[in-house]
């Protein structure tokens, strides 16, 4: 049925055996290497036993017991996965980088990728997505690799998961629900576990049918819960998610998301009144924006060998060298084909960098296709309102790793950035002078003297303006500073003569603030 294959690769079976885990741990980008680190050895315990010998018993009684069927997959924690990637009009540079990243995604879920298969077509199979000769050819290599579960690089029809996994006899998941799932792993603060729930249900709401009563019931698991990918559903576990149930929660998640907006905006409102300079650090996933944010800041920012690990954004102080105070925010990362579920939460968390003074974006240089991910990041900032206006500085992140003639290569496309290695500090100084040469510097020019009463105000101005020249002198410091425009309203009474007027005015008289900060 469908149209005949094209042609199909199974890896595996390619140059002498080589499977494309083998291949793509051998040609590692920076995405799937960071999560060489993630630690297996809880793949061989007791529970990942169980859970398989149950799916293997229901395998066996599939016909008659498919409600077990289901409710025992959604009960597989420790998935051994297989991935599957269609080829349609791609070249096979870009179903590798894109199967890369699927694996890297996989892993960061908490599972182990043992083998992978492509699969040429001219389009999906409507039936089985890969066409049922195929699909068959999956349900052996699932067999043979000892996997439980098949992760698609691509969002699949409900029917077609449903009949893909039907053929395989393994569980199925989509990129969606994975990266849905990961999302929901790392989401920390209300705001962003609410927009998480949302999509996750968002998703799920039209698959109700075919992943059947069962399964709702199975989809309220975290992953902390013990639910396997795709099932890690919000809500409590086991809650039966009924469409109407699922409707009822969804429409209070969105009041409660409205409800937080306001406190989100006033927030960043304050820090814009407050008129600390912002630079928001974007980039892709692993791309190293939290590295680099504790590089430039000191700060202490979880930096995890997988993606997504910041979710939430951060925001730190950080200082120029001339002493000019900014704020520094990492934001989650961007990834290629995110799902549309997730976009309005994932644009929450990015509007911090639409109001930013200045946008950092880190790109993995040692990433099999850094281009690639630049074009994904300012496709999504095209989507942000005002954030392809910001001035934006391309640092070229993992220099350590990258060849030096890709980097120089890199370097005549994107000839403003600056390679460096926020890992190991190689180039953060000439970063850091970037930095501050493109924060927007304040531009009141005014001369003070300021009681010493008020040394909050003198505090003030070396944090946010730029001192040109500060003494001492009877009637308090006198100061000659640029500030920007709030705070020179704040110190609109201790002025004591325009820029121009000092020039030609000497200011050795002391200065006696009158009661009515009249100085005669
Ligand atoms: P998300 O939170 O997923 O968006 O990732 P991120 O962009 O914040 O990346 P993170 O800083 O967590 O770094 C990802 C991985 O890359 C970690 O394993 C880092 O140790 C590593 N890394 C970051 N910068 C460098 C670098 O300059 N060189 C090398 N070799 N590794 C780096």
């Amino acid at each position: 049925m469908g149209e005949p294959d094209t042609g199909s690769e199974r890896l595996r079976d390619e140059a002498a055996a080589e499977s494309l885990v083998a291949r793509i741990l051998a040609r590692r980008g920076t995405a799937l290497e960071s999560t060489q680190g993630l630690d297996h050895s809880r793949d061989a315990g007791e529970l990942e036993r169980e859970a398989r010998a149950g799916t293997r018993r229901v395998q066996a009684d599939r016909k008659d017991r498919e409600e077990i069927l289901e409710v025992e997959y959604r009960q597989v924690r420790l998935e051994k996965v297989v991935l599957v990637a269609l080829r349609t009009d791609q070249s096979e540079e870009e179903v590798d980088t894109s199967l890369r990243e699927l694996a890297a995604l996989a892993e960061t879920a908490g599972s182990q990728v043992l083998d992978a298969l492509v699969q040429k077509r001219t389009h999906p199979d409507p039936a089985t997505y890969l066409g049922s000769g195929k699909a068959k050819e999956l349900a052996e290599i699932v067999r043979a690799a000892g996997a439980d579960t098949v992760i698609v690089d691509e969002e699949l029809a409900p029917s077609q998961r449903r009949g893909l996994e039907d053929v395989v006899d393994a569980k199925v998941v989509d990129r969606t629900a994975l990266i849905l799932d990961i999302f929901a792993q790392h989401a920390k603060s209300r705001e962003g576990k609410a927009q998480v729930e949302l999509a996750q249900l968002e998703y799920l709401l039209p698959r109700l049918r075919g992943w059947g009563e069962s399964m709702s019931r199975q989809a309220g698991g975290r992953v902390a819960a013990g639910a396997g990918i795709g099932s890690r559903g919000p809500g409590e576990t086991k809650i039966e998610l009924d469409r109407r149930r699922i409707r009822t929660r969804m429409a209070k998640l969105r009041e409660e998301i409205r409800k937080m907006e306001p406190a989100r905006r006033t927030q960043r409102l304050s820090r814009r009144r407050g008129r600390v300079p912002s630079a928001a650090i974007v980039g892709y996933t692993n791309a190293g924006k939290s590295t680099l944010l504790n590089r430039l800041t000191g700060a202490e920012v979880l930096v995890e060998d997988a993606l997504f690990a910041t979710l939430d954004p951060t925001v730190r102080r950080a200082k120029t060298s001339d002493g000019r105070a900014y704020t520094l925010t990492d934001t989650v990362g961007f990834v290629r084909n995110l799902p549309t579920q997730l976009v309005e939460a994932f644009r929450s968390t990015l509007e911090e960098a639409g109001e930013a003074d200045l946008l950092i974006h880190v790109v993995d240089a040692a990433h099999p296709d850094p281009l690639g991910q630049v074009a994904a990041v300012r496709t999504v900032l095209s989507e942000i309102e005002g954030a392809l206006e910001i001035p934006e500085i391309i640092v070229l992140n993992k220099a350590d790793l990258a060849e030096p003639e890709r980097l120089a290569l890199l370097r005549t496309h994107l000839p403003e950035s600056v390679a460096v290695s926020a890992a190991a500090g190689t180039g953060i100084e000439e970063l850091a002078f970037r930095i501050e040469t493109a924060l927007p510097r304040p531009r009141v020019e005014v001369e003070l003297v300021l009681p010493y009463s008020r040394g909050d105000l003198v505090h003030r101005i070396h944090e946010e303006g730029e001192v040109d020249s500060e003494e001492y002198v009877d009637a308090g410091t006198r100061v000659r500073a640029r500030v920007d425009q709030r705070l020179a309203a704040d110190l609109e009474p201790f002025v004591v003569s325009s820029p121009d007027e000092a020039a030609c005015k000497t200011h050795d008289r002391p200065l006696r603030a009158g009661p009515d900060g009249d100085d005669e």
